[in-house]
């Protein structure tokens, strides 16, 4: 039954109320751009999809290329953007569902019970509305004799009878298209905006005779639309909170679900406990069992089943396997492998390298373009010299190395499997396997030297 449907997303307008340079529906929340949230839902819905740009529209089009763009080059209002794919859609006389760009909590199942309302009620046009606390700023649906719909009247050209309407426009709308085409070429821009509005094709097919429903959501909460950016963080925060929901109905322990940030595409395994102020974002998976304490923030990773994130760690773009131990006051990022059982803790940093299973550097060290094997031991104040001011150069420590406390590998260089390297060393060649490398100056020792130093020149 939603065959046939096509979709048109409208986002080319500027971001005026944001005060900001770019396109309003780049602005994220809950972890994605305001389009693709809208383009996600719309995807339940049809295939065929078409987004309007103008304003930022590089950024737009690179942001989701995956879809069909149309351009509107000046931005006029919004039945001006859909006028603008009036040529993408000659010839089709079917259903087209127009969409802003931003309004991102719309769910798919409304937009399906939407469209069936729409086509049940034999309508030519349907508006998608909502009884709104504080309707301010949208445009409102005013009815005859409070039964069929009139027509949308938006805020700035409301009288104040107008003005107490609480039942508004989502900006959502389900059109033939032929039908909308046709009324589009005779709107005009007599309003306070100065702009070509979408709504006024709802009066003017009132005007015809032709048929108009009005499908009110109960729940009022889909259909907010951002303009501002409180705005944005009012929506951010619905969707946080709705992501912690999700997630404790799924088995994830998260302890303060208000201090907790997880964007809507992480994924956390059933008995992961969250502490209260930890982020996690992107596309993360995080498995079963693993425990994240507070102040953490993880980015685009991967953490294995029943590793433990001691406070304050930063996890991004990494791999940790099962059973890991990370932190207190990790650093771990760039493409970063950690294998089972690997033991990264305080003030360690590691960058694009890979530390094998059993391992451990459980102190102040910095790893750094570094392969290291497993069952090694990484001492307290390890350090990978990897960067020559120009180039960065590989470190290879094979399974089973320990390297000494306060060494400094060279790179490029190679530790032997099973070698050590005694405390202190500067390590610049390769080290043997199963040898041991000492690289410091020897000790020596002077007896009496302080007793002789006190004594007066000359006596
Ligand atoms: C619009 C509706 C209002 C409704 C509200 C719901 C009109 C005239 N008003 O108002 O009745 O209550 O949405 O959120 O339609 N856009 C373009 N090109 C343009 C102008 C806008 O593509 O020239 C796009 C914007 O990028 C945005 C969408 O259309 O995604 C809506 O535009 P916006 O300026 O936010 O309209 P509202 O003032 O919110
Ligand atoms: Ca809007």
């Amino acid at each position: 039954m939603e065959n046939n449907v096509r979709v048109l997303i409208l986002a080319a307008g500027k971001s005026t109320r944001m005060k900001s340079k770019h396109a309003k529906v780049l602005h994220r929340a809950g972890g994605r751009s305001l389009i693709e949230h809208v383009l996600g839902v719309a995807r339940n819905l049809s295939p065929d999809i078409s987004v309007v740009v103008g304003h930022s529209a590089d950024q737009v089009r690179a942001a989701i290329p995956e879809a069909n763009f149309v351009d509107q080059k000046e931005q006029l209002g919004t039945g001006h953007a859909v006028l603008a794919a009036r040529e993408d859609f000659s010839g089709y006389a079917g259903d087209v569902l127009v969409m802003p760009g931003d309004v991102p909590l719309i769910s798919a199942d409304t937009l399906k019970v939407f469209l069936r309302f729409h086509r049940e009620g034999g309508f030519r046009a349907s508006v998608l509305t909502a009884e709104m606390e504080d309707p301010r700023g949208y445009g409102r649906i005013v009815r005859r004799n409070g039964q069929e719909v009139q027509s949308i009247v938006e805020h700035r050209d409301a009288t104040p009878d107008v003005l107490k309407i609480r039942e508004i426009n989502s900006g959502i709308y389900v059109f033939n298209a032929a039908a909308l085409f046709e009324s589009l070429t005779k709107i005009r821009n007599d309003n306070a905006q100065r702009e070509y509005y979408l709504t006024d094709v709802i009066g003017i097919l009132v005007g015809q005779k032709q048929k108009v429903g009005a499908f009110k959501v109960s729940w009022a909460e889909e259909v907010l639309g951002i303009n501002t950016r409180q705005e944005l963080a009012a929506v951010d925060q619905i969707l946080r909170r709705r992501k912690c929901e999700s997630l404790m109905a799924d088995g994830v322990t998260i302890i303060d679900p208000a201090t907790v940030y997880v964007d809507v595409d992480v994924e956390i395994g059933a008995d992961s406990v969250i502490y209260p102020s930890v982020q996690i974002y992107g596309k993360t998976v995080i498995g079963e069992d693993v425990t994240i304490h507070s102040f953490t923030r993880i980015s685009n990773s991967k953490v294995g089943d029943r590793t433990l994130v001691r406070e304050g760690s930063l996890v991004s773009d990494t791999t940790i396997a099962e059973d890991a131990i990370i932190g207190p006051y990790a650093n771990l990022h760039t493409g970063t492998v950690l294998g089972q059982a690997a033991q990264v803790g305080n003030f360690v940093e590691v960058k694009k390298s890979t530390f094998g299973a059993d391992s451990k550097a459980k102190h102040l060290a910095y790893l750094g373009d570094a392969t290291i094997g497993n069952k090694v031991n990484i001492g307290a104040g390890v350090i990978t010299c990897n960067y020559d001011g120009v180039k960065k150069h590989p470190t290879i420590v094979e399974d089973g190395a320990f390297v000494g406390t306060d060494s400094q590998l060279i790179a490029p260089v190679r530790i032997g499997k099973g070698s050590y390297v005694a405390a202190g060393s500067s390590i610049t060649e390769d080290v043997p396997p199963d040898s041991l490398a000492v690289a410091r100056g020897r000790q020596v020792n002077k007896e009496g030297w302080v007793k002789n130093r006190k004594k007066p020149a000359g006596k």
